[in-house]
């Protein structure tokens, strides 16, 4: 494991910054398990996600989704298996390692900092990719925080909260963006501009793993859709099938 880390850690950085090259395999798990402590959660999980494609991971409460997340970001206790990320093998790296593949994490509970800024929370982040989204772009996308940009992060409201938590790791350079259920509590004003933002981003080129519960949210945005139940991915489908697969969705999720 120490070895592996120390290997990892003398390979150059990855080429390109992930806008380019669409199609082509940006993320891959294959057999991936994953533990917390004694608990095995990931029972073999496999999903392929290519540049430019936005991804949506469905599933009931403790199917998993989250701890996918967490396992491609090295957040879990143990995990076994592949996880390939622009064509590096990343499953014995540690998490800054694997930040530096050009991944950006919104977590469920966003992690904005209290007690700065709007602006200030959004300057914090290291960059790892090459070159973050600067400042006036990310402002153009999100004007709610131009406007609230010397407000303190517990002032703003929740839909503010989470556009800066999705606004932070643009700052970072990455270019695949994991989204933890982004569009959860949020009134259906707010739900709307979050939709906008992710369109704005994929024609930008960046490639989105969403996990969402609110379907008809992730529905009209995702290229393609994964189901996943117990630690396992059961279903996996493009947009396309969907009319067809409603029935299978009502069966797993209740949609
Ligand atoms: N830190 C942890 N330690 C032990 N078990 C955990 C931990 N975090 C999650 N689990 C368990 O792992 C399973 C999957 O949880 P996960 O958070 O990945 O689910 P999810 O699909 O994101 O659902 P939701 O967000 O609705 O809870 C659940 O049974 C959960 O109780
Ligand atoms: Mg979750």
């Amino acid at each position: 494991m120490a070895e592996a880390a120390t290997v990892a850690r003398t390979v150059a950085p990855a080429a390109g910054d992930g806008l380019d090259e669409r199609g082509v395999e940006f993320l891959r798990l294959t057999g991936v398990h994953a533990f917390y402590g004694e608990s095995h959660i990931l029972h073999g999980v496999d999903l392929t996600v290519h540049r430019g494609e936005v991804v949506t991971l469905l599933g009931r409460n403790g199917a998993g989704r989250t701890t996918t997340l967490k396992a491609i970001l090295g957040l879990v206790g143990r995990r076994t298996g592949s996880i390939m990320i622009n064509g590096r093998e990343s499953v014995a790296m540690a998490p800054y390692e694997i930040a530096r593949l050009g991944i950006g994490y919104c977590p469920e509970e966003r992690g904005i900092f209290a007690s700065l800024s709007c602006e200030e929370n959004l300057l914090l982040p290291p960059v790892v990719g090459s070159g973050g989204m600067p400042l006036d772009e990310i402002y153009a996308m999100f004007p709610n925080l131009r406007e609230r940009r010397a407000s303190q992060g517990t002032r703003l409201s929740g839909g503010e909260q989470q556009m800066l938590a999705v606004a932070r790791i643009l700052r970072t350079g990455a270019k695949l963006l994991l989204l933890d259920e982004i569009s959860e509590g949020l009134a259906p004003v707010i739900v709307a501009k979050l939709a906008a933002t992710i369109r704005t981003l994929k024609a930008k080129g960046y490639t989105i793993v969403m996990v969402e519960q609110n379907f008809r949210f992730a529905a009209p945005l995702a290229d393609r859709f994964y189901v996943m139940e117990h630690g396992r991915i059961v279903e996996g489908f493009a947009a396309g099938e969907l009319g067809a697969k409603m029935g299978m969705l009502h069966d797993y999720l209740g949609v």
